[in-house]
């Protein structure tokens, strides 16, 4: 039988490293993109000429009806959930008094949609499957322009943590990744001095590249993981940002 796994947000950036890097792992993998559908069609036949096999869904995650759709929909596609990582999101930056109602809330959407994809995935997925979850090193520091941001998605680690806890008893598991800077469209808000800081805060030079990410993804979606529960991984190149 082969082993299915849904990524959000997999047309661009991290997802679709991860949504390839899974492929080549053997998985049917399901591709959730929100509005670029060149994007998520380009990746679909990526992966096919790859030889692996994908299928592209649109779904707005933080519309509940449309995120338990997805879950539906792949399920009838594929006959059965595996793996879900949960890498949907989006940037919005800016000082305590800039950042505004409609900016928290669109944050904190995803982080609602993240919630109830786990509780569809949960519903879903056959035992000893796997939940990875895309949190952020800013979780981790006192990073100015970041506290709505940072403070999405430290609800989104206390989620993995928790549920990791009930999941255990079909072999479950639930970790969440946290990426440092890794060079995606998400940077588009970074001037190039940010960037270069960030750069040299890391152990090795560079930034991050979706590939870095992706492997420690996909190591989490393995069978060998089995004994790493409710963590949260920080992938970042040694930053000490
Ligand atoms: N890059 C970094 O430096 C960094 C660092 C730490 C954490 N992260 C986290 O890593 C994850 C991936 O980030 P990225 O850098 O790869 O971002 P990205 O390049 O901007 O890609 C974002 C992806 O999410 C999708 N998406 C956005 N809102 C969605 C929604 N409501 N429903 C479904 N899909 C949605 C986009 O779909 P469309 O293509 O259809 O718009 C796109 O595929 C995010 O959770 C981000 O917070 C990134």
């Amino acid at each position: 039988m082969t082993r299915v796994a849904l990524v959000t947000g997999a047309s661009r950036g991290i997802g679709r490293a991860i949504a390839l890097r899974l492929a080549a792992d053997g998985f049917h993998v399901a591709v959730n993109y929100v509005q670029d559908e060149a994007a998520a069609a380009t990746l679909v036949e990526e992966i096919g000429r790859g030889g692996g096999t994908a299928t592209s869904f649109r779904a707005d995650i933080a519309d509940l009806d449309a995120n338990r759709r997805l879950f539906d929909a792949v399920t009838a596609r594929f006959g059965g959930l595996d793996v879900l990582v949960n890498n949907a999101g989006i940037a919005e930056l800016g000082s305590f008094d800039a950042i505004g109602a409609d900016a928290y809330d669109r944050l904190f959407g995803i982080t609602r949609g993240t919630y109830f994809a786990m509780q569809n995935g949960m519903r879903r997925l056959r035992d000893d499957g796997r939940i990875v979850n895309l949190s952020t090193g800013l979780t981790r520091n006192w990073a100015p322009l970041a506290a709505a941001y940072a403070g999405s998605k430290a609800a989104i680690e206390q989620f993995t943590r928790s549920l990791s806890k009930e999941a255990g008893t079909r072999g479950i598991t639930v970790n969440a990744v946290l990426p440092g800077v890794t060079r995606t469209d998400i940077l588009d808000w970074a001037t190039a001095e940010q960037l270069e800081a960030a750069r040299l805060q890391t152990s090795f030079g560079r930034l991050g590249e979706p590939q870095d990410i992706a492997d420690v993804v996909a190591f989490l979606a393995s069978e060998p993981a089995r004994w790493i529960t409710g963590q949260l991984i920080v992938a970042n190149g040694g930053s000490t940002a």
